[in-house]
């Protein structure tokens, strides 16, 4: 068996940012339109108008900001709402493979590697812009790399799991280094013209290197422990795929979409992943006072401040805890890694801390790492 170690990360960040007040400016002008239009049905009591959403809502509900996103135009246009990404050619490389190769030649640039270094190409991601072939092999062909490729897909635990998988691997010896690469186009998944949602996610890649912790000259985190685990809900949803009922029109049918039942999933996550992260450390012998820091999935403040605080058993210092959601919003698996990158530089030989993502599955997945 082999030690295991992540070596880099990359973060793509898209140029374009949409704040709260941006964004709800649209939304409210889009729910003016609607009920102008709708009118008469209004009047007669056969639909609901639309009411206004407040960006004092949204800071208080979840914490966040802004998010950056590949099409604000799109988004912000009243009468579209929805980002201008045009189906790519089958010449030109895909949206994800694009922005999880930027995110990719980060992380071999941090780990001071090259394509010829990597054996494993992972598409981790909670939705795939095409059925197949596979993200992954695209992103292995566009970044010169060998070995082999494929997508999973575990929704917001998708990057812990991916670690887990090439983890796993680099240990029993089948493959020496993985790129885990999480592409999340979230604004292509979120129906924008919903008030209750229409707030929630962003853009962004994520990605890590991981090799076999063997004489290492650069800075890396060594991977002591994986946990995965899963729990079935309909509480977090997006029906599309390949199916279709007879008669229905895509275009009319809500759940084609991100779906959620918030309040549920507040109350039924945040204590199933409490138990994992108390169980992994239990079971893997690490106190909980010896954390260092978290870097934990980014959907809500709220969620997070509670996790924090269950974990460590007390309120955590925000160095402790970084949030980074307030700037990206949700960015579904990508938002634990965007903390890891961002805040873990500072770590001394011997720090520990703990990666955790969770959501639609349920799934919740947790990684203890050392700095080395
Ligand atoms: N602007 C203003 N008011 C809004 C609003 C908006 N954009 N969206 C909802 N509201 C209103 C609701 O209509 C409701 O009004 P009421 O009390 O008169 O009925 C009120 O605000 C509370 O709405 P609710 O949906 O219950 O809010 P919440 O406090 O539960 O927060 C979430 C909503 C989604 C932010 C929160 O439930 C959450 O983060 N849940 C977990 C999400 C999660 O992790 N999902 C995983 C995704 S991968």
């Amino acid at each position: 068996m082999h030690d295991v170690a992540i070596t880099g990360t990359g973060v793509f960040t898209p140029s374009q940012v949409i704040s709260n007040q941006e964004l709800v400016v649209a939304f409210n002008k889009y729910a003016d339109l609607w009920n102008a239009e709708n009118a008469a049905a209004i009047e007669a009591g056969m639909v609901e108008a639309k009411t206004h959403s407040s960006s004092d809502f949204i800071v208080a509900a979840s914490g966040i900001e802004s998010r950056y996103v590949l099409d604000k135009e799109g988004i912000l246009d009243p009468s579209r709402m929805f980002p201008q990404l045009d189906g790519r050619s089958d010449d030109e490389p895909g949206y994800m493979a694009e922005i999880g190769c930027d995110a990719a030649q980060k992380a071999l640039a941090m780990a001071g590697r090259s394509a010829a270094d990597v054996d494993l190409v992972i598409c981790a991601a909670s939705n795939m812009e095409r059925a197949y072939p596979a993200i992954g092999v695209e992103i292995q062909q566009l970044l010169g790399a060998g070995g082999f490729a494929f997508d999973m897909n575990v929704a917001c635990s998708s990057a812990t799991f991916g670690i887990q998988t090439a983890t796993d691997m680099i240990r029993s010896g089948s493959i020496q280094s993985a790129l885990v690469i999480n592409p999340e186009i979230c604004s292509a998944h979120l129906e924008w013209r919903d008030r209750d949602c229409h707030f929630i996610f962003g853009d962004v890649a994520t990605a890590a290197f991981l090799e076999r912790n063997e004489g290492l000259a650069r800075d890396h985190f060594k991977v002591l422990s994986t946990r995965c685990a899963t729990q079935f809900s309909n509480n977090i949803r997006n029906n599309n795929g390949y199916l279709r009922r007879t008669h229905d029109r895509m275009e009319d049918r809500r759940d084609m979409q991100f779906m959620q039942n918030g309040r549920k999933v507040f109350k039924e996550v945040l204590p199933l992943v409490s138990q994992h992260i108390a169980d992994h450390l239990a079971d893997t012998g690490v106190e909980a006072s010896t954390l260092r820091r978290l870097w934990l999935h980014q959907a809500n403040k709220t969620m997070n401040d509670y996790i924090g605080k269950k974990v460590l058993g007390r309120t955590p210092e925000p160095d402790e805890q970084p949030n980074i959601l307030q700037d990206y919003a949700n960015t579904s698996s990508a938002g634990s890694i965007i903390a890891f990158s961002k805040y873990s530089n500072d770590l001394d030989n011997g720090d520990r801390g703990l990666i955790c993502s969770f959501g639609a599955g349920y799934s919740v997945g947790s990684v203890i790492v050392e700095k080395g």
